[in-house]
């Protein structure tokens, strides 16, 4: 028997990619192992948003092959692997085959090739690849993330995902569906529907607010999520659906990227300070209570002080319930790569601080509030650290109480009973005889 090994870098997407790509191995007879040193093919799933995450790959590669012994197989695959093709063959002589994301089915062959000693990259684009014959060899049962979008047609400047995963293609709901109703059967409560603009997926019939209705109607669907949405792309029609859906989760990952105008325009957003406003506030009308979360970029060539300032006063404005923050990486290829004015790098490590700063003050203060509420959490495992349970609302936060192992995969009623400020001690309802009465259900 074959073993695959596979560590995964970047988004929610890669993590499902890799679930893909074992999916293609297992059909050849391949089992997934943990341990690198006991693998026959060992695979890097890489991501190229950020330089920052390209030095991490390039220097986990430098770690790994030293587990290559004779007829051991080390690949690159994903949007690093895409980006730069046939050159990291040229810059790592350890690695022996290079895929991107529209390439895996390939991979059996390039393996195979490898075995020859042969070395090669696989990156074209196939814009009709969905695997949708491909059975994702899913790690986990309670949750499971669905792709339905790959690919992205918007050309923000700062981005290179148009350039690793190619234009966007949307696929078929009835496709989707059959997957969701195949996961419930298995025991998934909880769906995360996964697009680069997940809210402009469209199959040529039917637009995500019918996807939504229509995997939020599978039986046994719980939590319905999805990520990433593009602000402009949450219609009338999709927000009816989504407070119109159940299972939808009071949670929206709505990056914003800068909370000024002037800089949105260079970064070839398709709103301004004030539409992205807009949306917030029509999307706290539709779901009362939505947490919202957003990505925020500081120090893109041309942003001033002043522009600054802006998204630090957007970030008090919305009240985010978190923000992923970063620091602008050139990429090559990019539009935004022939913008001048470049912000200086400690300028941009110092307005980095001053946002992380406020952007915690911003979190703490709604989750303080939110002590002493109620939820239903689904508990998802033991905690890294100690001997607590971890949960999470259908907000998205994190909550950690006591419990036996036993409660991992199920839903419980908990009272919010403390905050570090970002996650939260709970303790269940049970004996508090709320509605329901039950600690854990289904
Ligand atoms: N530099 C910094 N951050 C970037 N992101 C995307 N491209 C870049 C870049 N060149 C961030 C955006 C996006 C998130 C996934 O990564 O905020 O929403």
């Amino acid at each position: 028997m074959r073993r695959v090994y596979i560590e995964t870098y970047g988004c929610q997407m890669n993590v499902a990619d890799s679930e893909l790509i074992v999916g293609v191995l297992v059909r050849e007879g391949f089992v997934r192992t943990d341990d690198p040193a006991a693998a026959d093919v060992l695979l890097v799933n890489t991501c190229a948003v950020r330089d920052h995450a390209e030095q991490r790959v390039l220097s986990r590669l430098g770690e790994l092959k030293g587990f290559k012994r004779p007829g051991r197989v080390l690949g690159v695959v994903g949007c690093m692997a895409q980006r730069l093709g046939p050159r990291l063959l040229e810059r790592v002589p350890q690695v022996d085959l290079v895929i991107g994301p529209d390439g895996y089915r390939g991979l059996p062959e390039l393996i195979a090739r490898a075995h020859q000693g042969e070395r090669a990259a696989e990156v074209e684009f196939k814009t009709w690849e969905h695997y949708e014959d491909v059975p994702p060899a899913r790690g986990e049962r309670v949750s499971a993330f669905v792709t339905v979008q790959r690919g992205c047609d918007y050309r923000c400047t700062f981005c290179i995902v148009p350039m690793t995963r190619g234009a966007e293609r949307s696929r078929k709901l009835a496709d989707v569906v059959r997957e969701a109703r195949d996961l419930a059967a298995a025991g998934t409560t909880e769906v995360t529907l996964l697009g680069q603009t997940v809210n402009s997926y469209h199959d040529g019939e039917h637009d995500f607010a019918d996807l939504l209705r229509a995997v939020g109607a599978v039986p046994g669907v719980r939590r319905l999520r999805f990520t990433s949405p593009y602000p402009t792309d949450f219609t009338d029609r999709v927000l009816a659906a989504l407070a119109g859906t159940p299972a939808a989760c009071e949670h929206v990952h709505l990056p914003v990227q800068s909370g000024s105008s002037r800089v949105l325009k260079r970064m070839l957003r398709r709103y301004d300070r004030e539409r992205y406003l807009a949306v917030v506030a029509a999307l706290r009308g539709a779901v009362p209570g939505i947490a919202l979360t957003t990505d925020i970029i500081v120090g893109f060539p041309g942003e001033t002080e002043d522009d600054f300032q802006e998204t630090l006063s957007l970030v008090e404005e919305v009240g985010f319930d978190d923000a992923y923050t970063f620091k602008y990486s050139p990429r090559e290829g990019t539009p935004a790569l022939k913008l001048k004015d470049h912000v200086a790098d400690d300028v941009a490590g110092e307005r980095l601080e001053r946002l992380v700063a406020a952007v915690r003050c911003g979190a703490k203060r709604k989750n303080v509030a939110l002590v002493g509420t109620a939820h239903e959490v689904l508990v998802e495992g033991r905690a890294k650290r100690g001997a607590l349970l971890q949960a999470r609302t259908r907000t998205n936060k994190v909550a950690l109480l006591e419990g036996p192992d036993e409660w991992i995969g199920t839903y419980a009623r908990v009272r919010l009973t403390g905050t570090t400020g970002s996650t939260f001690t709970a303790w269940p309802l049970e004996s508090e005889g709320e509605k329901g009465g039950i600690a854990v259900v289904g």
